[in-house]
């Protein structure tokens, strides 16, 4: 028996809108061919087939299915509400996305926040847009959150993000604390009737009432 491979390879890609034969020289051809499909989907499924020459005959010799993955295609997920508690009167502003957590009655969420798994938020609490709220953090009544506040919980100490939560640690912000834009919280205790100052970063407990500052952030002076 004498087998030939024509030096060609027939394509069959099926997703939901399309199906097509193609005939290809090269297996990269397949990328280009997924690039250009009209609403492609992120996997597509393809049959390749390999054909040979028998004896003058055509002979369909091998079939295989497999996945391609279309890299040009980004995985979206859209903003979310999910899993949230809430208590009365409760604001969010879309696009915001918020799950596993807990607002108390007659909190503001501005637009383009997270807010992750656990938080919890006390009453009356107004969380500026921008502001990022990670898990461990537990923020308490009356407190002004300001735009793009940001909140920290693994501190990279070992060379890089932890993908272990258990070395992630907790920040408590108690009543009646202001941050200013753009702060970053650090894991740290900040006790109540605090004001934080504009683009500070916090990086040690704050035991005292006042009004703090600065990159570390220390205290300029005592709330009048
Ligand atoms: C921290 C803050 C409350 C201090 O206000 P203040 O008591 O009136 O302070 P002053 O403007 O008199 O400044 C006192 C000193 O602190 C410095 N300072 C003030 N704010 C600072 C800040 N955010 N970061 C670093 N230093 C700051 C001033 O430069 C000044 O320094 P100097 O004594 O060497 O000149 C205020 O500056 C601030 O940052 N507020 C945040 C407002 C905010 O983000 N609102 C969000 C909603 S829009």
């Amino acid at each position: 028996m004498n087998l030939e491979f024509l030096g060609y390879k027939t394509l069959i890609i099926y997703d939901d809108y399309n199906v097509k034969e193609v005939f290809l020289k090269d297996i990269n051809e397949v990328y280009e061919i997924c690039k250009n499909l009209e609403n492609p989907e992120e996997n597509f499924e393809i049959q390749y087939q390999k054909k040979y020459k028998l004896d003058n005959e055509i002979l369909l010799s091998e079939q295989k299915n497999f996945i391609i993955k279309n890299e040009n295609v980004p995985k979206l997920y859209n903003s979310t509400q999910r899993d949230i508690k809430v208590g009365k009167n409760v604001i969010i502003i879309n696009p915001s996305n918020l799950y596993e957590c807990f607002l108390d009655d007659n909190v503001f969420v501005g637009p383009f926040c997270e807010i992750q798994k656990g938080v919890k938020i006390g009453k009356n609490t107004r969380i500026q847009s921008h502001t990022f709220i990670c898990e461990l953090v537990t923020i308490g009544k009356n407190c002004f959150i300001g735009h793009g506040v940001m909140f920290v919980n693994d501190l990279f100490s070992e060379g890089g993000p932890s993908g272990d939560s258990s070395k992630w640690r907790e920040t408590i912000i108690e009543d009646n604390v202001s941050i200013g834009s753009n702060a970053t919280i650090l894991p740290v205790k900040i006790c109540k009737n605090v004001v934080i100052g504009a683009g500070s970063v916090v990086t040690k407990d704050i035991v005292e009432s006042g009004i703090y500052a600065g990159n570390p952030a220390k205290k300029l002076r005592d709330i009048k």
